[in-house]
């Protein structure tokens, strides 16, 4: 039998009930598996891994080990929500490292897109690496595989190939999802206790806000980015959009404009909003947004955001322009 390949019999997993069963089966096949040796896993505190770590926590407990890098190009709040629900609520053996000043120092100057999502990709699979070095006796990783991942191997995780893991890893995989499509990932995360904001995140690519802080990323604008990123997300969702729009965000570029604040001049850099709808990514619709959102979002925005002068909206749909800026 190929392992890969999803049963025509099996169900698409929609209920709680489905959802519970598919966890019992395979907290049995892990425990098959890995019997009492140690597993890894990275987790970024994605969907995908996330679940794989919930899942793995009720298998073997602390046979895991999850490895969180924060690259410093991470949403705001987004690691102290890893440390929070799998440090602390579901007591896993969490290593968080905060490499920030690492990523940030390799990044500094750097303006072309491609080189810096190589600089993001290889500086992740060195600090993995020398993490998991650290780590004695481990025979098992685990990855969030899903079955999106195997069936396009032109698909955007393969595509990208960013956040990915040394290949020479002498270590079996551990691949609990991997049958799974988005949808049924989601329904078993919550199964599993895992928050609501978490299993229904949006995607969010490898390189993080690194690829939204456009040009040669700066302390300060990367800041900027993140903070109206946040505010954008809050609007979002209490406006409701959150649920409709499939990937929004803000990009940042590198150029600043003329502007005023309290009857001095101001310059600024423009946070640019980009909101899209899609099925598979490879195209892309534009999210119409309510006037008055908008003007709500820019207003607080250019009010809060120390740095930001403007608020401008991306209505390219995709194509021709990509879903990111970079
Ligand atoms: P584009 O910009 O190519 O993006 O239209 C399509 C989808 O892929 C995500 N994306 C990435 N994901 N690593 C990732 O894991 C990356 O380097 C990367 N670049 C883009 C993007 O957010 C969108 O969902």
């Amino acid at each position: 039998m190929d392992n890969n390949k999803r049963p025509e019999t099996m169900e698409r997993i929609t209920t709680l009930e489905l959802a519970n069963a598919f966890i019992d089966e395979q907290i049995k096949a892990v425990r098959e598996q890995v019997g009492d040796k140690k597993v890894l896993l990275a987790l970024s505190g994605g969907v995908d891994s996330s679940v794989v770590a919930a899942l793995l926590i009720k298998a073997v407990g602390k046979q895991l080990y999850c490895v969180h890098v924060n690259h410093g190009l991470m949403r705001k709040g987004e690691s102290e929500q890893v440390i929070e629900v799998f440090g602390k609520e579901l007591d896993a053996n969490l290593i968080y490292i905060d490499a920030t000043d690492r990523f940030l120092d390799l990044l500094a100057g750097e303006a072309d897109p491609e080189k810096k999502r190589k600089i993001i990709g290889n500086e992740f699979i060195k600090v993995f690496d020398e993490e998991a070095a650290k780590l004695e006796g481990i025979d098992f990783l685990a990855q969030g595989t899903i079955y999106p991942d195997i069936l396009e191997s032109h698909g955007v995780k393969a595509h990208h190939n960013v956040g990915g893991l040394p290949e020479d890893m002498k270590m079996e995989l551990v691949e609990p999802v991997k049958l799974l499509y988005k949808d049924e990932v989601r329904v078993v995360g919550e199964a599993l206790g895992l928050p609501h904001g978490m299993v229904y995140r949006q995607p969010f690519p490898g390189p993080g806000l690194g690829v939204r802080c456009l040009g040669a990323i700066t302390r300060d604008r990367l800041h900027a980015l993140r903070e109206a990123d946040a505010i954008l997300r809050e609007e979002f969702d209490k406006c409701g959009l959150a649920g409709k729009v499939w990937q929004y965000f803000i990009a940042v570029p590198d150029f600043k404009s003329v502007g005023v604040r309290d009857n001095k001049r101001y310059e600024g850099w423009p946070a640019i909003i980009r909101a899209v709808n899609t099925v598979d990514a490879m195209t892309a619709t534009i999210e119409e947004i309510p006037y008055e959102v908008l003007h709500h979002i820019t207003d607080r925005i250019t009010h809060e955001v120390e740095g930001i002068n403007r608020v401008l909206l991306d209505l390219t749909p995709k194509p021709i322009g990509t879903i990111e800026w970079e």
